[in-house]
């Protein structure tokens, strides 16, 4: 201490300078003294901690103040009262380190052997939620077979949420009784209205991606869609969806069959079959809604055939929806999907009603670790 309080003065400094760093020096002294007492008198790990936030905190510590504060010290004092800062505070962490390993052995020699019949204490653990779950399984096929994954905006116009995809505005699909319009007061139908909704499909994000890109063209667009339907266990007014788009040249109803037949082959196993039923979509020509039949082995080792499950619904891009994207659509073709993974999820871990996936009730997503 006396050497370096030579060497400040030595130094230079000024005679007020010279009082501050004493001064710092002192208030160090007192305070490794008074936490190495506490310390000693600590008789638990919170009373340590609230010794350590108090000397060696970092925003409110006394000892690190010191350090912090080095700035307003005469230049010739740093060194000594810097040096002494770190010195208090190496000796009171150490201080600390040994104050909690006798707290430590202290607790674990009271004669109170520990009671290993006591239940362990609950910690929340987080995990992936099934839907996602589901969409990073069917991404991790697709990019597999050459997809890219994009997404789009949950917020859409009526161009890209309806006309940009052959579905005109009068359309039943269209209809306020099916959509989220985010227009105030009667829905304004004019052509220089944006019309904005919330996305009924992830449909729109082909048309994003068309405009954007020239073909070849092969995304996946995961995301949420809005609809105004009736809360019901197969029904929810937000849910996921996966948009699956190819457009090239030669691009053929065989691509798109064996295509969703290679997919779902990974995703539920070999002997999976697929089955593509006749339906309509404005978007697609032809239109399919695809079904799957799992084949699974039950307890007694006897395969069994689950029933046909619907999971997306498909088709051919319409050539409408290639000329309003400004592709030659006497060039390109295309088929796309739309599947709803919470649906897959259901599937997947056989649950029934579709609005516990988007509850978020913890008892029951706590089931999925
Ligand atoms: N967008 C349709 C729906 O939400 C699904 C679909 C997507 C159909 C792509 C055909 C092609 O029901």
């Amino acid at each position: 201490m006396t050497g370096e309080r030579e060497q400040g003065r030595g130094g230079g400094g000024t005679a007020r300078a010279e009082v501050a760093g004493d001064a710092c020096i002192e208030s160090l002294q007192r305070w490794r003294a008074e936490a190495l007492a506490a310390v000693e008198e600590a008789s638990d790990e919170a009373a340590l901690e609230r010794i350590r936030v108090r000397y060696l905190g970092r925003r409110e510590g006394r000892v690190s103040g010191v350090l912090r504060r080095m700035g307003s010290l005469a230049p010739a004092d740093r060194p000594r009262v810097g040096a002494a800062a770190n010195r208090v505070r190496k000796e009171l962490a150490a201080a600390l380190k040994r104050g909690l390993a006798r707290i430590a052995s202290a607790a674990s020699s009271t004669g109170h052997p520990p009671d290993l019949t006591l239940p362990p204490r609950q910690r929340w653990r987080g995990t992936v939620h099934p839907v996602s779950r589901a969409i990073d399984d069917i991404w991790k096929i697709f990019r597999s077979l050459g997809f890219v994954r994009v997404r789009g905006p949950e917020v859409e116009t009526e161009w890209y949420n309806f006309v940009a995809l052959n579905t005109p505005l009068d359309h039943p699909a269209a209809d306020e009784q099916d959509t989220l319009f985010l227009d105030p007061g009667p829905h304004p139908r004019g052509a220089a209205s944006p019309g904005l909704l919330l996305r009924s499909h992830t449909s729109p994000v082909q048309i994003r991606t068309m405009e954007r890109h020239e073909p070849p063209i092969r995304i996946i667009a995961p995301g949420m869609v809005y609809r105004r339907d009736t809360y019901d266990a197969t029904h929810t007014p937000a849910f996921a969806q996966i948009e699956g788009l190819v457009v090239d040249e030669g691009v053929t109803f065989v691509d798109f069959k064996a295509t969703l037949a290679e997919f779902a082959r990974r995703f539920w196993g070999p002997g999976t079959q697929i089955r593509f039923r006749p339906s309509f979509f404005p978007f697609t020509e032809p239109s399919a809604e695809v079904d799957v039949k799992r084949a699974i082995v039950r307890e007694d080792g006897r395969e069994e055939e689950t029933d046909w499950i619907e999971i997306m619904g498909a088709g051919m891009v319409d050539p409408a929806v290639l000329d309003n994207v400004g592709y030659d659509s006497e060039r390109y073709t295309g088929w796309a999907f739309g599947m709803g993974p919470g649906r897959v999820a259901m599937l997947r871990h056989g649950v029934r009603d579709l609005r516990l996936f988007y509850e978020n009730d913890m008892r029951f997503l706590g089931q999925f670790r």
